[in-house]
């Protein structure tokens, strides 16, 4: 279908990203995506809508200004007791709301976090543009953390960002203009537009930088981590991670041949595959890695 639209081949998406198919929502919204998510994660914990705290939705994909994602879930789910606000860290989003989970666990302000990643990117991906729209494509995956006296759970967090290099992965809402003035015929450009060899580059460095500093941080060391959850970007950048550490590829869970880039999505649907596949067992050490739109990146290190 995209050979039809832009001018670009299979090989060249396979060869130069691994992405073999993605999936795009088609007239459903955001929250509709992160509602359907959030009520599956609830299910396979068995923790009711009435145990949450805290209600985080990541999205680059909002479908209004306000409310919130976040909110509609709420109200979706009747979780009365939860605070709900979106974050905005587009392709780390997940990485980010787990840090902020582990601090509002950590002050005692929450017990029990959902953490819903949702987004329709297909909507701000222009499908004449090859640079990006062989690249993205739509999903949600959520999950829910409970705050443990044990030890294990979130062990250390890493974010990180350089603003300077915002430019490189833009999509902008509202025009500039004087508000007294304003035409209402005004040209939007909705799409998102990228600079991909800047966010290969920047993801290059700052990917181990993440890691190195949650690993350091906690005093293990590659050997012992069971598995590593990056974003699901591009098969390059996580070949990248396995050089540098010379991990097995069985170390690094993949599924973008089947999804593309889902944004923030991306890590938490990896995550799903693998508990449904049996891969996540008690006691496991993995690392979630997240590098995007910002520029933001960031690691956690989790025992499970
Ligand atoms: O989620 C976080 C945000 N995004 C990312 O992490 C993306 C990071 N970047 C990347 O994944 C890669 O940079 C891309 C996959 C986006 C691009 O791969 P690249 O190897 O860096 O290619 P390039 O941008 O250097 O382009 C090489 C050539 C160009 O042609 P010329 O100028 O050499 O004639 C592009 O126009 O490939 C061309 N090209 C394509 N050709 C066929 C770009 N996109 C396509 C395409 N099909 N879809």
């Amino acid at each position: 279908m995209l050979t039809k639209m832009v001018d670009t081949s299979d090989e060249w998406i396979v060869q130069r990203t691994g992405i073999r198919e993605r999936r795009i929502a088609v007239n459903q919204t955001t929250a509709e995506l992160a509602i359907t998510a959030a009520k599956h994660a609830l299910a396979d914990t068995g923790i009711t809508a009435q145990e949450i705290d805290i209600i985080i939705a990541c999205t680059a994909t909002p479908d209004s200004y306000t409310p919130s994602i976040a909110c509609r879930v709420q109200a979706e789910l009747q979780a009365q007791r939860a605070v709900a606000f979106d974050l905005s860290a587009a392709c780390s989003g997940f990485v980010y709301a787990t840090d902020v989970v582990d601090s509002y666990f950590r002050a005692g302000k929450a017990k029990t976090a959902l953490v819903v990643c949702a987004e329709t990117l297909s909507r701000i991906v222009d499908y004449t543009d090859r640079t990006v729209c062989c690249l993205f494509g739509d999903g949600a995956g959520a999950a829910v953390y409970q705050w443990s006296e044990t030890k294990d759970g979130i062990l250390q967090t890493f974010m990180g960002a350089d603003g300077s290099r915002g430019d490189a992965l833009l999509a902008t809402a509202l025009p500039v203009e004087d508000p007294l003035e304003q035409s209402r015929n005004t040209e939007v450009d909705r799409f998102l537009h990228m600079n991909g060899k800047e966010v290969f580059r920047f993801a290059a460095r700052t990917v181990p930088e993440a890691i190195d500093c949650v690993l350091k941080q906690a005093g293990v060391t590659i050997d012992e981590i069971d598995w590593i959850v990056p974003h699901q970007a591009n098969l390059r950048i996580i070949d990248v991670i396995c050089r540098r550490y010379g991990l097995a590829p069985e170390q690094v869970y993949v599924n973008l041949e089947r999804y593309g880039n889902t944004s923030s999505a991306s890590i938490p649907l990896c995550l799903d595959e693998m508990r449904r596949n049996g891969l996540l067992l008690a006691g496991q050490l993995i690392i979630f890695v997240g590098f995007g739109g910002g520029l933001t990146y960031g690691a956690v290190l989790i025992r499970i």
